[in-house]
Formats: C-alpha cells, structure tokens, sequence
C-alpha cells in the first residue's frame, strides 16, 4: 500500500477516513462502509499515480516494451484471453458458425472484438461490411492493429465503445444483418450476454437479422467437493475462529475446474435453464428446479455449465468432462449444504441477475 503523507490526502482519501472517536463497534455496517470507501480510495489513488506518470512520458517515447503498457495491460486486460485464443475447438466453432451464417454482402456488428478474430473471420466469410465494438481500449487499439495488418481495414471498423453505447444510424449506418457476439464466461452470464444481447436486438440488429448465438442453454449437477468450498469459505486457522472472512466471500458463481479438484455428484447433467437470445425477454429472473439426487450425501453447490447453439449444428459447450476447453465450470454455492438421498427430489431456485447466479433453498 502506498503511503500518503496527512497533507497530501487527496479529497477521496480524506472522504474515507473515519473519525476514529466516533467509530462504532466492530462489524458495524458503519465501519464496513468506511473501509470499503477506503480500498476504492486506495485503488484511485494508484490510479491517479499511473496516470500521472503516463501522463508525463512524451507519447513517441511509449514503445510497446514499455514496463507502463505491460503494468496497465496486466491490470485492465483479463489474462485468460491468451488461453481463450489458444482454445482451437472454440476458434474453430466460432470461424466454422460464421462461414455458414454470414450471407454474402451482409452487414455484421461483433460485439466485444477482443483480438478482432470474429470481425476477422466474418470479413473472410463475405461480409460486405463489419464493425466490431470493444469496450476496454487496450483491446481496442491491439485489435485495429491486428485488422490492419490483414489489410482489413477497409472493410472493418473497429468502435472503442460498449455495445450498449452504440448509435445505430451514426455508428453503423443503419441496423446490421447479423450479430455475433461471444461474450460469455464459464457460467454463461457473467460477462453481460443477457443486457447485451437485450439492448443490441433492440437498437442495432435488423429485425429480421440473423443472431449467433441463437440460443444459449445452462446444465448443472448437485455437487460436493470441501476442496472447491474451501477455495471461497473458511471457518478457522492456525486454532483462531477466522470465519468473519467469509463476509468477503464470493457471492454468486465462480469459476472453477472441476476435474482438478476431488469431488462427487449428486445429481445426473440436468438442463437447468434455456434462452432464445432472438426472443426471449434477456431480464433477471428466477426458476423453481427440481433435481433427482442420485447419491447420498451433502450437497455443497450447483455445477453448471453452457451450451451455446451456433447454427447449422456447431454448438460450444463448457461441460466438465471437456477438459480441452479454457472455459472452466461454474460453481453456485448453496446458501447452505443440504444432505441429499439417492432418489430424494431436491427443490431449489435458481435466480440470475444480469450477470451472476444465485441458487436459494
Ligand atoms: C470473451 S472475449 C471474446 C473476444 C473475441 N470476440 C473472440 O472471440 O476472440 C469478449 C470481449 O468482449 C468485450 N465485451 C464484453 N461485452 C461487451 C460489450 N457489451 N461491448 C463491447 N465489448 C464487450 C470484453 O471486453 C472482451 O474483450
């Protein structure tokens, strides 16, 4: 942690300092709330910092070496893009779904360019025209790069925005043919499918435009597995009751490799939940399950995974016996363990918001 000298506290740092004469009793909602405003003060502090340093260095001296891009990259640029490239069986899902599904002279909007691969291959499929937008700049300016090494550039436009910020007519010239998109983690939802989707089908999609993904469907398993629980909840340590911990915890699903760690199922592969990305409402929701347990013992968590439907029979999926695929599994914690009997009918909810699960009793 930095050390700012009391004069030079900036206005967020003095903000998030309590008063430590009035600072109630520990746990207090009150202290959580000042030491929550004191890491987001931390965290713009060391913003501020980088800035100004950048800031400083004449722009024709910042060369891609520079230890600045390597720092910033690391931070802002999730790591798993690397393996997402490197992941054949998806690349060649994706490049195969739009050779099928890109018409001759259609327009194509890609949402969420990334490297620029999908805006890529829907050029090299016949597009007449595509824009890819990315909302995290360092992709944005690595990917018109890349699209202009191909000599692409004249086809593809690369958009440095959201999706969700895109003007139809200004930034498109109108509503688009077709729109791909593969912006979905281990769980499906977590990177913002559903108000991405919801708001592109509104505004930018023609409205007979073709969508890839057409579907997206969710499977899961009742589990247990102490190994995977004890990555995200804690009770003692070292003979200390440490279990305030789990205050922090993660709540929703998290990623998690499921073959790397012991574990049983309780459950058969069940289909948990389905939507139709072209007519479908896309809003958080909630669905009773029921699911036979096929095992005794004590449920710690839904597994889930998905199945994205590309048309024409290519499909990409994320079960846990596909090891080869980066995409881990989902882990939805129960709100506590339930012990289970083979043959028992276990009720549960699944509620989802607009980007993570939740499983209720
Ligand atoms: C999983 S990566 C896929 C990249 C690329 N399409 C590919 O398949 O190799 C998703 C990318 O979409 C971006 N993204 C997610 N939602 C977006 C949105 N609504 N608008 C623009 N970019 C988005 C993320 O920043 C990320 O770089």
């Amino acid at each position: 942690m930095r050390h700012v000298p009391e004069a030079r506290a900036t206005p967020a740092e003095q903000a998030a300092r309590p008063d430590p004469a009035s600072q109630p009793a520990n746990g207090s909602p009150y202290r959580l709330g000042a030491a929550l405003l004191q890491s987001l003060a931390q965290e713009l502090s060391t913003l501020a910092e980088e800035a100004s340093v950048l800031l400083s260095t004449p722009p024709e001296s910042l060369s891609p070496d520079a230890d600045a891009v390597a720092r910033i990259a690391r931070r802002n640029v999730p790591r798993w893009h690397f393996a997402m490239l490197n992941d054949n069986g998806r690349n060649a899902a994706l490049v195969t779904a739009l050779e099928r599904g890109v018409p001759e002279g259609a327009t194509v909007l890609d949402i969420g360019s990334g490297s620029g691969l999908l805006a890529m291959a829907a050029a090299r499929a016949g597009a007449s025209r595509v824009f890819t937008c990315e909302m995290n700049p360092l992709l944005a300016e690595v990917a018109r790069s890349v699209v202009d090494t191909h000599g692409l550039s004249d086809v593809i436009t690369v958009i440095g925005r959201p999706s969700t910020e895109l003007d139809p007519v200004r930034d498109l010239g109108g509503p688009v043919d077709v729109l791909v998109s593969e912006i979905v983690d281990c769980a499906l939802i977590g990177e913002g499918l559903l108000p991405s989707v919801r708001h592109a089908r509104e505004h930018l999609l023609a409205p007979d435009g073709i969508m890839l993904p057409s579907a997206a469907r969710l499977y899961g398993r009742l589990a247990s597995s102490e190994a995977v629980a004890q990555l995200n909840q804690v009770t003692t340590a070292g003979g200390f009751d440490v279990s305030l911990m789990n205050t922090l915890a993660t709540r929703g699903h998290f990623p998690v490799r499921l073959s790397t760690w012991p574990h049983r199922f309780l459950s058969e592969a069940a289909p948990l939940l389905e939507f139709d990305l072209a007519h479908d409402p896309l809003e958080p929701g909630e669905r009773a399950l029921s699911l036979s347990a096929a095992s005794d013992g004590e449920a710690q968590a839904l597994v889930v995974w998905f199945e994205l439907d590309m048309g024409d029979g290519i499909t990409l999926s994320n079960p846990p016996d596909n090891p080869g695929s980066h995409w881990m599994q989902g882990w939805i914690p129960l709100e506590k363990p339930v012990p289970v009997k083979a043959g028992d009918q276990v009720a549960l909810r699944l509620c989802w918001s607009d980007f993570t699960f939740r499983v209720s009793l």
